[in-house]
């Protein structure tokens, strides 16, 4: 056996206590991202992983769930639903115990480079055990861990690596608004993650969506790296929507023109009729609630109907990501909590990954699987809270309301209340 050959036979020894390898002549077959077993709600805390180099670098083609066929565009058939149970650390015990295998099956076989090799990896695992320790489960029953945590299961759909964004480099004005935030989001197939931004004003949340989005106005990361879909981000596109703060609908266009108005920019690409598009936005603007007001303007709007408007026009495009900047701070209490509610019906049926920020904790607490919290400027992302559904009593059937009234969703909401007063402390 060449000594190449004998370190991968060590390497895939050494892995296949964590993955199921097929056998050597094995066929391996093709995964359907259609069938793939049910989905958690939650995701595990992401870790940078190793596996996240853009498809292009490393030469392999990218996963499956990167591939939604076209034909599914813009609305894939009816997939799993998310499953409403928490992933939580996994357990550090049968870490250690397949450590402690390893030193005594393998050590027998290996020679001094393999044993070399062995070390190297069993220090990068312990690594990765020790990290897992800093996470922990409070009474409220969320799940407090650090920034970077385990490796993730599928592979990210955004990858923030060491980024770090300083405006007028160079001049008088410089000015760092965020500092080294590394994060990865999962590519959940046929679920997505709902993450909530929370932080002081001015600690850079915007800044961090608008990066991702590829915004002119913000340009690259100054220092560091982000992959969307496991490549470098140039600028907006079709996969990424946004839904701004302030009413962004055209006012010279009525409900269905204004819906429409993606689609129409999109017309060659997507390559659809004007029937078409005149039905999948009226689709959308029926999910929305806002069906028979279709002809009407924006004027005629209430701020929540106008919302609605803003949110079809960006659902109706199928983005698999969509980015939501204080959505519904300009509306009462009432029609905030209409649109969570509307937001997290429809958020079922899209199946995107969503970055909502958000100034209300207990709207991050209600909408999110996962809330990152940053420090004041320049923002440092400093820790993540999973939140599993049964922690804040998100029962199906119950609305909003009837959730964050309830004892469970109101300790929780002290305990991030706290956390949030915490972070306000750091500099
Ligand atoms: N294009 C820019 N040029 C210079 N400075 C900028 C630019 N964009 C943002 N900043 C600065 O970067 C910091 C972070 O801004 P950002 O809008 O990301 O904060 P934020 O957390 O979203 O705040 P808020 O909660 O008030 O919306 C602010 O101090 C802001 O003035
Ligand atoms: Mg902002």
């Amino acid at each position: 056996m060449s000594q190449n050959n004998k370190q991968q036979s060590i390497w895939r020894k050494f892995a296949s206590l964590f993955i199921n390898f097929p056998e050597e002549n094995e066929e391996t077959a093709p995964v359907d991202s259609k069938n793939r077993p049910a989905q958690r709600k939650v995701a595990p805390p992401a870790r940078a992983g190793k596996n996240s180099e853009p498809a292009s670098e490393t030469g392999h083609e990218p996963k499956d769930a990167f591939k939604r066929p076209e034909a599914d565009f813009p609305f894939p058939g009816k997939k799993a639903k998310p499953q409403v149970s928490a992933k939580v650390a996994p357990e550090k015990t049968d870490n250690v115990s397949k450590i402690r295998d390893l030193d005594d099956d393998r050590k027998k076989e290996a020679n001094d480079d393999d044993e070399e090799m062995l070390h190297t990896a069993k220090q990068e695992f312990k690594e990765e055990a020790r990290e897992l320790d800093q996470c922990f489960t409070s009474p409220a029953g969320l799940i407090h861990c650090p920034p970077i945590a385990e490796k993730p299961e599928y592979a990210p759909i955004v990858s923030f690596k060491n980024v770090t964004k300083i405006f007028n480099k160079g001049t008088p004005n410089e000015f760092c608004a965020i500092e080294n935030v590394s994060f990865e989001i999962e590519d959940l197939p046929d679920v997505g993650e709902f993450i909530a931004l929370v932080g002081p004003s001015g600690c850079g949340k915007s800044t961090v969506l608008n990066l991702i989005q590829g915004f002119q106005e913000v340009g690259p990361p100054t220092l560091g790296q982000i992959l969307v879909r496991n490549r470098p981000v140039k600028g907006p596109g079709r996969d990424r929507g946004m839904i701004f703060q302030k009413y962004s609908s055209f006012p010279h266009l009525t409900v269905l023109e204004n819906v429409k108005f993606g689609l129409e920019l999109n017309r060659e690409a997507l390559g659809f009729s004007d029937k078409t598009m005149t039905n999948l936005a009226m689709e959308m603007i029926k999910k929305v609630g806002l069906a028979g007001h279709e002809d009407k303007y924006p004027y005629q709007l209430s701020g929540g109907q106008q919302q609605r408007v803003a949110i079809a026009r960006t659902l109706v495009l199928k983005p698999r990501i969509i980015f939501m900047d204080e959505p519904f701070s300009a509306l009462d209490e009432p029609t905030r909590i209409e649109m969570q509610q509307l937001i997290t019906d429809l958020w079922h049926e899209v199946e995107a990954t969503v970055f909502i920020i958000t100034h209300s904790l207990a709207e991050a607490l209600y909408l999110s699987d996962r809330i990152f919290m940053f420090t004041p400027s320049p923002g440092r992302l400093n820790k993540q809270i999973m939140i599993p559904p049964e922690a804040i009593g998100k029962l199906p059937g119950l609305s909003p309301l009837q959730v964050q009234e309830s004892p469970k969703f109101k300790q929780a909401l002290k305990e991030l209340t706290d956390e949030f007063l915490k972070i306000g402390e750091i500099n």
